[in-house]
């Protein structure tokens, strides 16, 4: 990957500190001296992951996307439901499952970190040079990652039913929940061009294409006709419960491609939820979404910046949080030399803090 080596040259040289601001205090290269090998070992997983199954990058992408918009970029959506617990963690909350993906690969990157570097590089930092390497495994402008980001101790199905916007969302309500998290309306139309990677299960537009409200063919009008029998013959009715695990591909023009596509296909009605075609039905969301059109470069620039942008959502740091020894689990309260030899790590002494409300 010397040409990812040559592409994060260009954009330091081009993102600055300053343009993306100096909110969160977070630091490029964070590591480098308590864990200098972190980033090489992560890329190294997410490659060979990568060469197996291509669907990990756009995996990443939306991991971090969804673990910053529900308390923060704390790692929260990577922790699993307390056994015999009533409530549900983040994870299994159904904008999350079934459809995020290759939780395991995340275990294999922290491990990597967890033997070269014990108790140092959080999660939530592993899941942001994650979601960087997959945008540029799939061919998106590389960039560095502001680190430094610390653990939280809480996960809640609840906080990300109420915090991630469904794909019926309109224009209106996506503007909203990005400006919710500072993010604008620029930055929801450029991220929303992560979707020119990866699947999505049929359940989440299924209602565009049989029954949509007010039509005779039950087609949703914003979607192209050709596209809709398409897809019907992909997900038939009742798919959500006949073939739960069917996914298709949303830039059905380059699927696997990070380019401006998605918003080629978008002009030419084959968004494929709501929430894409809703991008069109705003003066100024459009124009946004034609000067990507006509300029993949602006698009590939000014989404690394915006990606940089979310990963600065409602971070802990300095002391605040933990560094998780597993994803999964939050710490034991008292990290103990010997709950560290069951995990064989040996911990630097992660902090004693309660639950955090990171907001
Ligand atoms: C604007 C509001 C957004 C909505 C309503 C939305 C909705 C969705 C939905 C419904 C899926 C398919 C899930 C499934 O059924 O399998 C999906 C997939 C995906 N989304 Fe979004 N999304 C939004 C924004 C974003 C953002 C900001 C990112 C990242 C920067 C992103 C990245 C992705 C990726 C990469 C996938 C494919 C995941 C995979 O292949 O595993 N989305 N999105
Ligand atoms: C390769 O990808 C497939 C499909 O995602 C997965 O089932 C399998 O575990 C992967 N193998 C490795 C070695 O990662
Ligand atoms: C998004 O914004 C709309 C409009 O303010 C609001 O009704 C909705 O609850 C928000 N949804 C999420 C998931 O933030
Ligand atoms: C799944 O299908 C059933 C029957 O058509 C429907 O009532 C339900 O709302 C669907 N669920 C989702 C998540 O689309
Ligand atoms: C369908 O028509 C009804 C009555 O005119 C209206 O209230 C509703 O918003 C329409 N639904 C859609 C999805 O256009
Ligand atoms: C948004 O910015 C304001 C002002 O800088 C800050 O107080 C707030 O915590 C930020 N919200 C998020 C979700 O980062
Ligand atoms: C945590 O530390 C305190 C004080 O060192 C000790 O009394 C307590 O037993 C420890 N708790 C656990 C679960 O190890």
């Amino acid at each position: 990957m010397s040409s990812a080596a040559m592409k994060l040259a260009v954009v330091a040289a081009l993102i600055s500190a300053a343009a993306v601001g100096a909110r969160a205090c977070l630091d490029v290269g964070f590591y480098d001296t308590t864990c200098p090998t972190a980033e090489t070992l992560i890329q190294q997983v997410v490659a060979a992951a990568f060469r197996n199954d291509s669907g990990v990058a756009p995996a990443m992408i939306r991991m971090h996307f969804h673990d910053c918009f529900v308390r923060g970029c704390d790692g929260s959506v990577l922790i699993d439901t307390v056994p015999g617990s009533t409530t549900r963690a983040e994870k299994d909350a159904a904008p999350n499952n079934p459809s995020l993906r290759f939780f395991d690969v995340i275990d294999r990157a922290k491990s990597a970190v967890e033997a070269a570097c014990p108790g140092v590089v959080s999660c939530a930092d592993v899941v942001a040079f994650m979601a960087r390497d997959g945008v540029v495994l799939s061919g998106g402008l590389g960039y560095q990652v502001p680190a430094g980001r610390r653990d939280g101790r809480t996960s809640l199905e609840d906080d990300a039913l109420n915090f991630l916007p469904p794909p019926t969302s309109t224009a209106a309500d996506l503007v909203a929940n990005f400006t919710a998290k500072n993010l604008t309306a620029e930055d929801m139309v450029v991220l929303s061009g992560a979707h020119t990677i990866g699947v999505s299960h049929c359940d989440s537009f299924t209602n565009r294409i049989y029954n949509f409200p007010n039509t005779t063919d039950g087609i949703d009008p914003s979607l192209s006709k050709a596209y809709a029998f398409l897809l019907k013959g992909i997900c038939p009715p009742n798919s959500n419960q006949t073939f739960p695990t069917t996914t298709t591909f949303m830039d059905i023009l380059t699927p696997t491609k990070f380019d401006n596509r998605y918003y080629v296909g978008l002009t030419n009605n084959l968004g494929l939820f709501q929430s894409d075609a809703a991008l069109l039905t705003d003066a100024a969301l459009k124009a946004t979404v034609n000067s990507f059109v006509r300029s993949e470069a602006t698009f590939r620039l000014k989404f690394a910046r915006a990606m940089i942008k979310m990963g600065q959502i409602g971070v802990l740091s300095g002391t605040q949080g933990e560094i998780r020894l597993n994803c999964r689990v939050v710490n034991p309260v008292n990290v103990t030399a010997t709950a560290a030899d069951d995990h064989h790590l040996t911990s630097s002494s992660s902090s004693s803090s309660d639950e955090v409300a990171a907001s």
